[in-house]
This record gives structure tokens, C-alpha cells and sequence, in this order.
């Protein structure tokens, strides 16, 4: 139920890669799902908050990630929001946490005390969406990281992959770049441009998002080599 709530929230948001479903689901699965709140209108699920353990490179401990945060369309802007998140955060309190970061939007999320610090950064992500709350003390220096749940590819993301994969040749394989997806492929360092204008497969990029995809493109990448070696196969023009 949590997951069509998410799904259904995010559906025609610009910026999201519709994976926020999947990471409340490893978070689950990782037992990293510290706060998990949902709305019910008549034992129906309408919204869904979620908050998690982030890491920060200056040492701080005991600070937050918020989200994701979803209110079903036809629920928006009923309040829903505002409850979950002012819900959240006092629990958050109440377990002596010192803050709490997010990725979204300031002009919704300045009204609960969110604000960029630019001493506190998160790799890849724009500072202006990147934002903090302290609950106690200062707000740390240094670079956030959320969990690993957070990292996943899209389902169109995983179709791009897979057809690398199926494609892969010795000296790498020719994709479109233009293409939006591959671009978000390429700034994931999964796919590195070569000088001759092919591009190779980086399994060890990829086991950050996906194990499945990591062992499948390692076998391919490692067969390639294998065939590359071998002064017949190697005769074999790909
Ligand atoms: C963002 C979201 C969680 C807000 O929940 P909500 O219940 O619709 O919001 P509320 O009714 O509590 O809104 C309170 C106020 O925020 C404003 N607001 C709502 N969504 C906003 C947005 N995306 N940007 C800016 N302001 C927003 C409302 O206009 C309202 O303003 P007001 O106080 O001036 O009347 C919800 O709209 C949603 O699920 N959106 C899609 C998913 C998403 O973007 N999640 C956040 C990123 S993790």
C-alpha cells in the first residue's frame, strides 16, 4: 500500500527516477527504516513519510535523512504534508536526534525550519535542494551520505544497462549519449567514454546501485577479456 502511495505521488514529479518505492523497501530490508508514518482516511493509506540514518564525513552522528514523503494526489495539499513531516520531526526529538537533512524543495520545506548550509553538502546533489535542520547544537560541516537504499537505478535505467550488457563487445559498446538515459548512466560512472568513441561497462560502479546487474556485467566484461586473449576468438572480428 505504501508502495502505490509513493508510485502514485511521484508519478508526474519532474525530477524523480520513480525509485522511491524500491528504497523504502530495502530500507526495510536492511532494518534502516527508522521512522515509517503513514495517514490513513478510513483504513485507506494516503500518505507515507519515511526517515533514515545519514553519515556525515565530519564525524557527526545521529542525524537523519527525510524522505521520501508522499501524499496521494487527490489528498494533496489538505495538510497531509505538513502533519506527517511536523510528526516525524518530533519523533525524531524525542529519540535525542541532533537534525535532520533532505533533498527537495525549499519553498515547501523552509516553512519547518529547513534551510541550505553551505558548509554541509551532498555529493551530486544541487546545494540549493539540499537542506538542513538542526534539532540540537550546530549543523555539522562536511558531506552527507544517505543510505546505500537511497542509490537506485530506475526501470529504464535497468533496460539501458541490460542492453549494454547484451551488446558488449571487446573494445566496448557504441550508445547514444544524447540519450537522457544513458546520460544519467554515464554520470552514474557506470558507462566511462573511451578515446575511440565506445563506452565500457564499469561493473564495480555498478554494485553500488545493483548486485544482480554487478555480477551479470562483471561475467560479461570478464568473458570479453577471456575471448580477448584467446589469439583464435581474438581473430574473430566482433
Ligand atoms: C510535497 C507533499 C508531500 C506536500 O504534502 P501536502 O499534504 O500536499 O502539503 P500540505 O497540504 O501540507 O501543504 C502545505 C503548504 O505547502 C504548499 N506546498 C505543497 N506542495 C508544495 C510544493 N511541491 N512546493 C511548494 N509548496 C508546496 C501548499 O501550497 C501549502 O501552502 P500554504 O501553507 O501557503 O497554503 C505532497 O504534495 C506530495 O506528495 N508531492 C509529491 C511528492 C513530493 O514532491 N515529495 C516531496 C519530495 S521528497
Amino acid at each position: 500500500m505504501i508502495t502505490e502511495v509513493i508510485k502514485a505521488a511521484f508519478k508526474s514529479h519532474p525530477l524523480s527516477q520513480q525509485t522511491g518505492h524500491f528504497t523504502i523497501s530495502d530500507l526495510r530490508d536492511a532494518d534502516a527504516l527508522t521512522i515509517s508514518l503513514v495517514t490513513e482516511i478510513y483504513g485507506r493509506v494516503v500518505a507515507h513519510i519515511a526517515f533514515s540514518s545519514v553519515t556525515i564525513s565530519d564525524g557527526t552522528t545521529n542525524w537523519y535523512g527525510l524522505g521520501p514523503v508522499s501524499v496521494l494526489p487527490e489528498f494533496q495539499g489538505c495538510r497531509i504534508g505538513t502533519a506527517m513531516v511536523n510528526k516525524g520531526l518530533g519523533l525524531l526529538k524525542s529519540f535525542d536526534s541532533k537534525g535532520c537533512v533532505l533533498i527537495g524543495l525549499p519553498t515547501y520545506f523552509d516553512r519547518f525550519g529547513f534551510k541550505n548550509h553551505p558548509q554541509l553538502i551532498h555529493e551530486g546533489v544541487p546545494q540549493e535542494i539540499f537542506v538542513a535542520k538542526s534539532l540540537f547544537g550546530r549543523v555539522p560541516r562536511g558531506s552527507v551520505e544517505f543510505h546505500q537504499a537511497f542509490k537506485q537505478l530506475s526501470i529504464i535505467e535497468k533496460d539501458a544497462i541490460a542492453d549494454v550488457i547484451i551488446n558488449y563487445k571487446i573494445a566496448g559498446v557504441m550508445v547514444d549519449k544524447a540519450n537522457e538515459v544513458i546520460e544519467s548512466i554515464l554520470k552514474k560512472e557506470i558507462l566511462t567514454e573511451m578515446p575511440n568513441g565506445k563506452f565500457m561497462l564499469r561493473p564495480s560502479a555498478l554494485e553500488e546501485y545493483d548486485t544482480y546487474f554487478f555480477k551479470i556485467a562483471q561475467f560479461r566484461v570478464t568473458e570479453m577479456s577471456r575471448v580477448h586473449k584467446n589469439p583464435i576468438l581474438k581473430a574473430i572480428k566482433y
